[in-house]
């Protein structure tokens, strides 16, 4: 049987990885600014997170939802006092799309409405109501296209304000990155947050935070919508929340109210994924990785900003972007091919940095050289 062909590969298989660091088949080191796509957030086999999944292996790796888990009373517990909020509720789930599932689901049974607001350049996952909010036409089958849906301009306060002034009394939720990761590395404003919150609450409706990708201390604050000092109604996350063991979940304000059976998953918040996720909320407490995402993401902001061939830098901790012109358009892969370098990207040319809040300062300084070599070269050639 062959794999369902869905990805353009690069021709490299990762056998072993290690903080910052992955190597391949051929013994090849390779710096990771990539972190596997803003799922490594505490490293690489981090040995705390490694002891803590290999102990639950060896009591108990699943059992169903319908008995007691204290594994995920102790993660609600320690998300709240990370988080800051103990009186919000945990929802545990499997991956992205399906936390912005249930977020907008519950959003929905919640106000007894169906409309939801979503902006330009929006991804929220490829499940029906995940894709249905994402905008790119290319991610939407028939099935998931919707009158449901309006997409408004992202940080575009008036916009949002007149639509919810002609609508407030149909609308069940905003869903929102803090910062957009596949559209690009977008920052919402501050005061575009704030608008979201303050219409959310005079309408009745949800505000959803999808902090997936820019959640979890990536960006300096554990979700980015802090900066903004507003709360959501619920927020999702998945990506760092397991360092890569697949767990996934939404926190869920007080004044939302649970109901037996609208909500529900085999595999979410099994004994392993609690482990993992667990022992990731320990490391990036103890390590203190988000004044670390703080540290190294200004060091890189800095000097990519003395980078002139680089246009319009943006993001915040360890969630940058910045364009590359139609001349450095091999750049992205001439640090992977030449220096041994994961970066994101964002089509059509954008590159994104996504690695592990537990970088190093040195091996940001490794890219920054690295990456003016390789300006250089293909300036000069
Ligand atoms: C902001 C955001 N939301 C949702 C998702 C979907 O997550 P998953 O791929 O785990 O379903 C992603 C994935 O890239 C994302 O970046």
């Amino acid at each position: 049987m062959n794999l369902f062909d869905v990805y353009p590969l690069n021709d490299i298989t990762i056998v072993k990885a290690k903080g910052s660091y992955v190597w391949d088949d051929k013994g090849e080191q390779y710096l990771d600014l990539y972190g596997g796509h803003a799922v490594i957030s505490i490293g690489h086999t981090h040995p705390h997170w490694v002891k803590r999944i290999e102990e639950q292996l060896e009591k108990i790796a699943f059992y169903s939802n319908s008995i007691k888990i204290p594994l995920q009373t102790e993660l609600a517990t320690k998300l709240g006092q990370v988080f800051g909020k103990q009186d919000y509720q945990l929802f545990l789930c499997n991956s992205g799309a399906e936390a912005n599932e249930n977020a907008l689901k519950l959003a929905s049974f919640h106000t007894g409405r169906k409309k939801v607001i979503a902006f330009s350049k929006s991804f929220h996952g490829r499940t029906s109501l995940a894709v249905s909010v994402t905008d790119n036409k290319n991610y939407i089958a028939p099935v998931n296209e919707t009158e449901n849906v309006v997409f408004l301009p992202f940080n575009d306060e008036d916009a949002l304000t007149a639509y919810f002034n002609d609508h407030g009394n149909e609308i069940a939720a905003v869903i929102v990155e803090g910062i957009q990761g596949v559209g690009g590395i977008n920052v919402a404003e501050d005061g575009f947050l704030k608008a979201i919150r303050a219409n959310c609450t005079e309408h009745g409706a949800v505000y959803i935070a999808d902090s997936v990708q820019c959640g979890y201390g990536r960006s300096g604050k554990f979700f980015s919508h802090d900066f903004a000092g507003v709360s959501a109604d619920i927020y999702s996350m998945a990506k760092g929340m397991g360092n890569g063991f697949p767990v996934a979940g939404i926190i869920v304000a007080p004044h939302i109210k649970p109901k037996h059976f609208q909500l529900g998953t085999t595999f979410g918040g099994n004994h392993l994924a609690c482990a993992a996720a667990l022992a990731v909320l320990e490391i990036i407490e103890e390590e203190k990785l988000m004044g670390n995402a703080v540290m190294v993401g200004k060091y890189l902001k800095d000097e990519l900003e003395g980078i002139k061939a680089l246009k319009n830098l943006r993001g915040r901790g360890l969630m940058l972007g910045f364009d590359v012109p139609e001349n450095l358009k091999d750049l992205r892969k001439n640090l992977l091919w030449e220096q041994k370098i994961f970066t994101g990207e964002a089509k059509p040319s954008v590159i994104r940095l996504l690695p592990s809040l537990a970088l190093k300062r040195r091996d940001a300084e490794q890219f920054i050289d690295s990456l003016k070599e390789e300006i250089e070269k293909i300036q000069s050639a």
